[in-house]
C-alpha cells in the first residue's frame, strides 16, 4: 500500500510517518519510507533550490516540486510498490495542491493536472492529514525556518485552510486527524484506518 502524510509544518506528520513505518516493519512488512521534496539524488538537489533560493516565481516553485516528485515516483515509489513493498511518504501531491494550488493561488485543477502528468496518475491508497491550531504549529516549528516557513503565520493559516478543503474534495482518500492528540494515540488510530487496505 501507498500511504502519505500531510499537514502544515509543526503538525507532527513526520513523527507519525516514522511511527507507522516502524510498526509495519515490526509486523514483518517491507516498507520504503521517503520524503518530499527529496528522496533521490536529483530530488535532494531540487530540494536545495526550493528551500534555499532567494526568490522563486510561483510556477517555478510548483514545477520544481513536481520535478522532484516525478523523480521520486520513477526511482523509488513505483519500483517499491512493484516489488510488493509498502511506501510511506512524508508530503506528496496534496502538498502541492494546498501550498501551490490554493495558498499561492495557482489553482487546484491546474496543479493537479501537472502532478497527475508527472506521476502517471499515481495517487496514494490513503492519506493522513494532521490538523493542529495555528498557535500549536507555530510553537512546534523550529528556529531556523526554510524559505516557505518564513512566509509566516498568515500563509501557514492559509495552507491549513487549504488542506481542510482538500480533505472535503478527496474525502474517500484523505483521513483528517487531530494532530494535538498524543503521538501513541494517533499512531493507533492511523494503524486502525489501514486495516481495510490490502
Ligand atoms: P520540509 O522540511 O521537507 O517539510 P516539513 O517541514 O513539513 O517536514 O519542507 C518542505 C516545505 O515545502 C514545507 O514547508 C512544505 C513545502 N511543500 C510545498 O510547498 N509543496 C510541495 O509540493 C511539497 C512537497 C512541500
Amino acid at each position: 500500500m501507498f500511504v502519505t502524510f500531510e499537514g502544515v509544518d509543526g503538525s507532527g506528520k513526520s513523527t507519525q510517518a516514522r511511527l507507522l513505518t516502524e510498526r509495519l516493519r515490526a509486523e514483518g512488512r517491507e516498507v520504503v519510507d521517503t520524503r518530499e521534496p527529496g528522496g533521490t539524488e536529483a530530488g535532494e538537489r531540487i530540494r536545495e533550490l526550493l528551500l534555499h533560493s532567494e526568490r522563486l516565481a510561483p510556477w517555478a516553485e510548483a514545477t520544481l516540486f513536481s520535478a522532484a516528485r516525478a523523480q521520486l515516483v520513477d526511482e523509488v515509489i513505483r519500483p517499491a510498490l512493484a516489488e510488493g513493498s509498502d511506501v510511506v511518504c512524508d508530503h506528496y501531491i496534496d502538498s502541492s495542491l494546498a501550498y501551490q494550488g490554493i495558498a499561492r493561488g495557482l489553482g487546484v485543477e491546474r496543479v493537479l493536472e501537472v502532478n497527475l502528468a508527472v506521476t502517471s496518475s499515481l495517487l496514494p491508497d490513503r492519506t493522513f492529514l494532521l490538523v493542529v491550531p495555528g498557535d500549536v504549529a507555530a510553537l512546534r516549528r523550529g528556529t531556523s525556518p526554510d524559505r516557505i516557513e518564513r512566509e509566516g503565520d498568515a500563509f501557514a493559516a492559509e495552507v491549513d485552510r487549504a488542506y481542510r478543503e482538500l480533505a472535503e474534495i478527496f474525502s474517500q482518500r484523505i483521513v483528517v486527524l487531530d494532530g494535538t492528540a498524543k503521538a501513541e494515540v494517533l499512531a493507533e488510530q492511523i494503524h486502525g484506518h489501514l486495516r481495510d487496505l490490502p
